[in-house]
């Protein structure tokens, strides 16, 4: 992280990061403390949080400030309590990673109401939740950077269906809390992540899903699925500059006059596999421009 950001951007800096016991939460809280910060991680199952303080501690050989909390984003009064016990431990709130959620594959005939609900409630108000406690308790006053992960799922996403309604709803509600929220100071933007296979994601889809998502790879135009960390998708090491740094980008002051922003993170797939695959030929089309998005 530190070829492209200074050491210290984030000194003097605290961040709440929701699922951040995992995956892309526990990539940007490793990051955001490589870079000086101080990080809270939150999810619902307390030995994961227990176990994702460690690893952030032993990834950061200098000392890591990290304080791990259990909460349940879609309950308000434990996240009302995430917020005040981040504030009382390291006395502000600078930045809000909405990344905790989650959803099933399914088709839709197939979701019942409590699925869906549950769904929703997750992704939808558990971001909400946040957002509105960060507000109260500290970023009303203070200002703040907040970055919801989202999906890529402004065409629809078949097989998710409960999951892309949450999340066009979360990138909806960035825009309006974004413009709302515009001269407190609070800068608000989404990051939609191409397919980045971590252990939860294929823990999440099943047996097959590092199979499908490795096949996947063929019809992203880099030809290959974001890593999280350097080489090995799957392992934890060093951070890659695939996603990670996105999402650092917009806790940063380098971020004040963009609010309510989605950016997709996919390797070029919003733009290059849709309506038109298999139409015609897309890599000779590109090879012919001499188009190398490799
Ligand atoms: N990650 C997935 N679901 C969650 C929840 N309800 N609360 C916090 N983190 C989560």
């Amino acid at each position: 992280m530190q070829r492209i950001f200074a050491k210290s951007l984030f000194s003097n800096k605290v961040a709440i990061v929701t699922g951040g016991g995992t995956g892309i939460g526990m990539a940007t809280a490793k990051g955001f403390v490589e870079l000086g910060g101080k990080v809270v991680i939150a999810g619902r199952d307390k030995a994961r949080i227990d176990e994702g303080v460690e690893k952030i501690k032993a990834h950061c050989s200098d000392g890591a400030e990290v304080l791990g909390l259990e909460c349940n984003i879609r309950k308000r009064d434990q996240v009302a309590k995430m917020v005040t016990d981040t504030i009382d431990k390291f006395g502000r709130l600078d930045g809000l990673v909405n990344n905790g959620g989650g959803q099933f594959w399914s088709p839709a005939e197939n979701i019942s109401p409590g699925g869906f609900h549950a769904v929703v409630d997750t992704n939808l108000k558990g971001s909400w939740n946040c957002m509105q406690e960060a507000y109260h308790q500290y970023m009303g006053e203070n200002g703040g950077k907040i970055v919801n992960i989202v999906l890529m799922s402004e065409m629809g996403l078949a097989g998710m269906s409960h999951s892309a309604a949450a999340r066009e709803a979360v990138k909806n509600l960035s825009i309006t809390l974004g413009t709302e929220w515009a001269e407190k100071n609070i800068q608000i933007n989404c990051i939609a992540p191409g397919i980045f296979p971590s252990e939860t994601a294929v823990a999440a889809y099943g047996e097959q899903a590092k199979e499908i998502f490795d096949k996947s790879a063929a019809n992203v135009p880099k030809k290959r699925l974001g890593d999280l960390y350097e080489g090995e998708s799957l392992s934890e090491g060093t951070l890659s500059m695939d996603l990670i740094p996105q999402i650092l980008f917009n806790l940063t002051d380098g971020v004040q006059y963009t609010t309510g922003q989605t950016t997709n993170v996919c390797g070029g797939v919003t733009f290059f596999n849709n309506y038109l695959k298999g139409v015609y030929d897309i890599e000779a089309w590109m090879e012919e421009r001499g188009i190398n998005m490799g």
